[in-house]
Parts: C-alpha cells; sequence; structure tokens
C-alpha cells in the first residue's frame, strides 16, 4: 500500500516539485471551459491554482465543480507543478477534487462595494487579498516592536486596562462603573510604566488604549493600539534619538520583510525608501514660521491640525521631529524646557504623506512639587494620582519616554487612507459591529 499523499499548505508547495500532494483551503475564483476548470485555491498562506481536467476526474467530481460556490472548502489531491506566471509559482494539476464545505452565496464578490457595506461585513472582508496583505503588515510590525524592545534590553509592563486616572485629558474618557467606583478605560500606560523604570531602568508597554473621540476623521480610532516606552535617566535629546531610532528599524523591517504585501497594496516604495535617519528636528516656533510661508497660519498655543501636520512632514519629505510645542498644547506631565521658555521638553513625530502625528512623547516632569501642581492647574482629582507623586516621592530621577500608535503606522507603511482598514475589527464613533 503507498503512504497518503502529504496535507501540505500553500507556502510549502516549494517543497513537493512533481510529487502529489492534498491541499485544502476556500475557492476564491473559478474559470471554467467545457474540458479544464481553473480553481484559485486560498488556505491563508497563499493563493495557488489547482487545475482540473475533465478527463482526470469521475463525472460527478466535474459536476460538482461546476456548481461550487466562491468560498467553498475544497480538498485538491494532484501533482505540484513549477508555474512562473502563477502568483505562488506554482500550481496543481488536481487528480481528485472534493468539496469539504458548500459556502452559501458570499455577500463579498469582486465587484465593488461601498465601505459602510464592507464595514458591516468585517468579519468577512478579512479574507480579501488588500485586507490580508495590511494585516500581515501589522503582524510584522508588532513582531518588530517586540524585537526592537528585547534587543535593548527593555522589559515588557503590562499596564492595566482599568484604571482610576485621567492620563490624556478628561475629555476622551470611556467611563464605567466599577462596583460603585468610577472607572476609566485606560488612554495610554504611561503613568504605570514610570514606577516601573524605576524598578527595571527600561521598560515598554504594548496594548490596546482607549479614547472617547468623538470626531468622525480617517485618523482617530476609539480602540487603538500602543506601544510605549520609558527609560530612566533618559533626557530629551536621546529619547528624540530613540523615537528616530525606533521609527527607521520598524520602516526598514517592512521594506525587507513585506515586499509581496506592499505590491499587493499597490504601495509606492519610494517615500518609504527615502526614510533614513537622521529626520530633520524642529522646533513649534520653527514649524510655525515654515507654515507661515505656505500659507497656513498658527498663532502662538495652537495645536496642529492634519493640514499643517501634512505640510510639514511634507516639507522635507521625511519624517520630521517638532519638539519644544507651547506647555498650554500638551499633557500635564511634560518637562518644562530651560532653554525656550513656555515651552514643554515634547517631541512629535510627523508623516509625510499625509500621515501626520504617529509617535508623541516628552520628558517628565520628575520634580514632586511642579508635578503636583501642574496635576491641580489641569483640574485633575489628586487622589487618584498619589500613587504617580511616590514616583517622586521615593527616589526621584529624570526620565522619558513616548508612545506610538500603531494603527497610524501601518496605515502609512500600507498607503492605507483610514485608520480602519489597519486593525481587524475597528471601533470608531459610530462602530461597533461586529
Ligand atoms: O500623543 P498621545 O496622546 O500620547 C500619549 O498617550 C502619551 N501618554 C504617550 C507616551 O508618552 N507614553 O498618543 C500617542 C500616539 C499618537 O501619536 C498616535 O499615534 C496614537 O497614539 N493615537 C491614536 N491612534 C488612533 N486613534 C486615536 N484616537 C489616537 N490617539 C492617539
Ligand atoms: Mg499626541
Amino acid at each position: 500500500m503507498t503512504d497518503p499523499p502529504p496535507i501540505v499548505s500553500v507556502n510549502e508547495l516549494k517543497d513537493h516539485v512533481n510529487r502529489t500532494v492534498e491541499l485544502r483551503g476556500w475557492l476564491t475564483q473559478k474559470r471554467s471551459s467545457g474540458k479544464i476548470a481553473f480553481l484559485q485555491i486560498r488556505d491563508g498562506l497563499g493563493v495557488v491554482q489547482a487545475v482540473s481536467s475533465r478527463s482526470d476526474l469521475s463525472e460527478s467530481e466535474w459536476q460538482q465543480i461546476q456548481e461550487v460556490t466562491q468560498e467553498s472548502v475544497l480538498r485538491v489531491v494532484g501533482t505540484v507543478k513549477e508555474d512562473t506566471r502563477a502568483p505562488s509559482g506554482y500550481e496543481i494539476q488536481a487528480t481528485e477534487l472534493s468539496i469539504l464545505a458548500k459556502a452559501q452565496e458570499f455577500p463579498i464578490t469582486p465587484k465593488e462595494h461601498g465601505v459602510a457595506f464592507l464595514m458591516q461585513h468585517r468579519h468577512l472582508w478579512l479574507r480579501s487579498s488588500k485586507q490580508r496583505a495590511v494585516l500581515r503588515v501589522r503582524s510584522e510590525v508588532c513582531q518588530a516592536i517586540r524585537d526592537f524592545y528585547y534587543e535593548r534590553d527593555f522589559v515588557l509592563i503590562d499596564s492595566p486596562i482599568l484604571t482610576p486616572a485621567a492620563c490624556e485629558g478628561t475629555s476622551t474618557l470611556f467611563e464605567t462603573d466599577y462596583f460603585g467606583d468610577r472607572a476609566f478605560l485606560t488612554q495610554s500606560g504611561q503613568l504605570y510604566l514610570e514606577p516601573a523604570a524605576a524598578a527595571f531602568g527600561r521598560v515598554y508597554c504594548f496594548g490596546p488604549t482607549f479614547r472617547a473621540e468623538k470626531s468622525k476623521t480617517r485618523r482617530h480610532l476609539t480602540e487603538f493600539w500602543m506601544v510605549e516606552p520609558e527609560v530612566a535617566f533618559m533626557e530629551f535629546p536621546a529619547l528624540c534619538d530613540l523615537a528616530e531610532d525606533f521609527v527607521s528599524f520598524l520602516v526598514e523591517r517592512v521594506l525587507a520583510k513585506c515586499r509581496p504585501e506592499l505590491e499587493t497594496l499597490e504601495r509606492d516604495l519610494g517615500p518609504l525608501e527615502n526614510v533614513e535617519a537622521p529626520f530633520p528636528r524642529i522646533r513649534y516656533e520653527e514649524a510655525v514660521a515654515i507654515l507661515a510661508e505656505k500659507g497656513l497660519r498658527v498663532e502662538w498655543g495652537e495645536d496642529f491640525g492634519s493640514a499643517e501636520e501634512t505640510a510639514l512632514a511634507d516639507h522635507f519629505s521625511k519624517p520630521v521631529l517638532v519638539t519644544h510645542y507651547p506647555i498650554e498644547t500638551k499633557a500635564f506631565y511634560m518637562e518644562p524646557s530651560a532653554d525656550v521658555p513656555g515651552t514643554a521638553l515634547a517631541v512629535d513625530l510627523l508623516a509625510p504623506e499625509g500621515y501626520g502625528e504617529i509617535l508623541g512623547g516628552s520628558q517628565r516632569i520628575h520634580d514632586y512639587d511642579l508635578l503636583r501642581s501642574r496635576i491641580e492647574e489641569h483640574d485633575l482629582e489628586l487622589e487618584a494620582f498619589e500613587w504617580y507623586l511616590d514616583v517622586r516621592r521615593y527616589g526621584t530621577f529624570p526620565h522619558s519616554g513616548f508612545g506610538m500608535g500603531i494603527e497610524r503606522f501601518v496605515a502609512w507603511m500600507t498607503g492605507v487612507r483610514h485608520l480602519r482598514e489597519t486593525i481587524p475589527y475597528p471601533r470608531m464613533l459610530y462602530r461597533i459591529y461586529p
């Protein structure tokens, strides 16, 4: 008795050329003449064409192929042949074919669909080639993030999701009842990283964060993933270096590992290949002057909107680090600059091509009295921050950190305009289904 053929996935076909294999997957497309059928089969690891001749199959198998629907699950046994024209490089000459599960009429067809329709069917839309490409890039970026910090001896500190304190202002808090007390979904893990920096020196967190963003823009989700490093004794210039190293590391990794995905997405690689450190560093004040030359007026103390951010990064056709923002535009915990009065040691990294702010950070206030008075000035409940003030009570130290929203980064890499396609199940002002 001969052994049954090995069960393989599309990415393993290269090891089985001219041999018989079994493969399972979903039918994405079908073409058939009276004698030959071409079936595109997707198994998650790739797409391969199975070619079946009427003469090689039984009459009932051939009949089944004629009736099989998109997204039905197929089992194919056949010989692997090299085919340079095929996307996977191989095709399968089928000798056996069975339908393991017939799909009902699939709502998403190769024709155009509106975004609202696709979002309502997000769970099925994930199967489409572009969505798969974007989410594969996201997965690679997440791995690269962990590698970057691991290689630099950072300790992962998982910060809590439920918190008693606001980190990034009180206007975007999701509030929930916590056994009779008030709790919020976290806006950032930063406050919890700072005490951990005193325990481990270099720490980072990477997890979901929440903002009750009431505006409907392409750059805001209500649930997004943020990676945040925090480093003891790191001062502002070194923080800017870390941000620059981090972002260039990630871009390089995407270019090295995600070529097929970027090709599927028809991403123009030129602007990404141009992302080489060092990035220009300008102060808020200089940014305002550059914007004025372009006819974009910003009053001192106003934050930049997306038009301003786009104009600035495009001016340099590179990511740009904007530093020394007016204190009043930024969060309560930021260290004031000793050199430029009225400004904070804050940095935003602005990406070109309209992707805007993808990363923001600062040196932190480490003086107890100053931090306490800033909490009060911002009308934050002192009680909820007592533990945070402890970092300044028990051996205080200068420290800095930043946060990067990974959907913003992935949107930039993939060239996708709207953040909703960079996370498997987006949460937005008007969307919590599916
Ligand atoms: O600038 P933000 O608000 O900074 C912080 O939360 C700091 N506590 C981070 C730190 O210093 N540890 O947010 C950081 C990044 C932004 O640059 C952006 O990339 C992303 O988080 N972000 C969002 N992404 C998607 N949807 C939203 N609503 C976002 N808000 C912020
Ligand atoms: Mg910010």
